[in-house]
């Protein structure tokens, strides 16, 4: 099914979760037409009324550091503060093949739940730079299928750390996608925000978007997100720089965030949470109760402001789980930040695919004619049912080729001799189906 030329026709499928089944045809790689079913078309695929999306986007992943969880030595505690002092043993070992070995085995992992889009932080503070010239070879490597930027990102300080202003200069260079920052790690709050002007001088200098980790802390005092928004409405970069973590915002007092949140919708910023690391990570110098480790996602979607989902770690020192499920990270969003309402639980799947793609700036995105068929196929019927049963793509589409498929996953069990339906997908409309 499907060939080098990026032909492929597809019947009965559906394009959201409300609409009706429809065909698509798919020629040189781009999507050329959605349209009702008509009997006389021969498709290369049945989607027998599944889900087709766009490519998921995770817009917040550090590939540098997937798949390193245990060696030298294990994370006894789960906390951040021995999550750095592991990787920081971790780091004499980096070799580009090393690195470039990992990175492409998690990025199959995306692949194969449907992520075709990802942007990576890589650590730059490092004098050989190994793990960012490492992932430039591997972005060359998977263009034809993936999109893969690179942030700069200074995992131990621009100031606080030797040449840290040297390195992230020589990182965007090199030739990083981004420029990142981290300046509730910097010694001073003074050096914070120098940590955050630094980022945009640079990005100014290099035309390239701002990404960074910003107050990913419960300390209330952590306030580095203000000056972000000011510089972004400064320079003009509306729309091009996204604000990751940003956790303290779960700790500020109301009046506060309030005006926070109403100053990054005027300066047109994104935002990305990562929920998995988050609520694992945070709240671990609490007793009781425990504050969950997360941005206030619910008002900066109310306010307008794009929210996307990453997944931040997969086997690292900081979270020892992960898989490459995007789908897991929207289900986490929604429980950790009460999302469960129905327009809530559609823009936590909007998270992992068009305010992701906001985050990553993509232009060719999305499933209309004239797009790159980027896709992946569900044999769910709706964005709801995909959150809840967290199922594999049956098919994912790179370029109109088929790059990656899943058996259909068991939605039956065999239970007194007799099989029966253990996942219940409902009928878009209309009863449900019990059988
Ligand atoms: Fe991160």
């Amino acid at each position: 099914m499907g060939n080098a030329s990026g032909a492929l026709r597809i019947k009965n499928v559906r394009v959201g979760s409300d609409s009706g089944l429809v065909q698509v045809t798919i020629e040189q790689g781009k999507i050329m037409q959605v349209g009702r079913a008509q009997e006389s078309f021969v498709a290369d695929i049945d989607a027998e009324g599944g889900l087709m999306v766009p490519a998921l986007v995770d817009a917040h992943v550090h590939l540098d550091a997937a798949l390193t969880e245990g060696f030298p030595s294990p994370n006894h505690s789960g906390t951040l503060i021995e999550g750095i002092e592991r990787w920081g043993q971790r780091k004499p070992y980096l070799t580009e093949e090393d690195v470039i070995a990992r990175a492409e085995e998690a990025i199959r992992w995306h692949v194969g739940h449907g992520v075709l889009k990802i942007r990576s932080h890589v650590d730059i503070c490092d004098p050989d730079l190994t793990a960012l010239r490492a992932l430039i070879k591997v972005r060359e490597k998977v263009r034809p299928w993936v999109t893969l930027q690179l942030v700069a990102f200074p995992q131990d300080g621009i100031f606080c750390f030797p040449d840290g202003p040297l390195l992230i200069e020589e990182a965007m260079r090199l030739g990083a996608d981004a420029v990142g920052g981290i300046p509730h790690y910097e010694w001073t709050r003074e050096d914070g925000i120098r940590d955050v002007e630094y980022a945009f001088q640079l990005a100014a200098r290099y035309h390239k978007p701002v990404d960074i980790h910003c107050d990913e802390t419960d300390d209330d005092q952590s306030r580095f997100v203000e000056t972000m928004a000011k510089l972004t409405s400064q320079y003009g970069m509306a729309g091009q720089v996204t604000a990751s973590h940003t956790t303290a915002m779960g700790s500020y007092n109301d009046a506060y965030a309030f005006k926070l949140i109403r100053i990054l919708a005027q300066a047109g910023m994104l935002v990305v949470a990562n929920p998995l690391d988050n609520v694992v990570l945070q709240g671990r110098f609490d007793t009781y109760p425990k504050r969950r480790g997360m941005t206030r996602v619910k008002e900066l979607m109310a306010a307008g402001v794009p929210v996307a989902a990453g997944h931040d770690s997969i086997m690292d020192p900081w979270y020892p789980l992960g898989s490459g499920s995007q789908l897991f990270v929207a289900s986490m969003l929604a429980h950790v930040g009460q999302l469960t309402g129905t327009e809530e639980l559609k823009a936590c799947f909007d998270s992992i695919t068009y305010a992701g793609a906001k985050a990553m700036q993509l232009r060719d995105y999305g499933i209309e004619e004239g797009m790159r068929a980027d896709l992946a196929i569900f044999d769910v019927p709706t964005t709801t049912d995909a959150l809840r049963l967290l199922p594999r793509p049956r098919w994912v589409v790179a370029g109109g080729s088929i790059v990656a498929s899943t058996p259909p996953s068991a939605t039956k069990v065999l239970w007194d001799g007799e099989y029966r339906s253990v996942s219940y997908l409902r009928a878009p409309q209309g009863p449900p189906n019990l059988q």
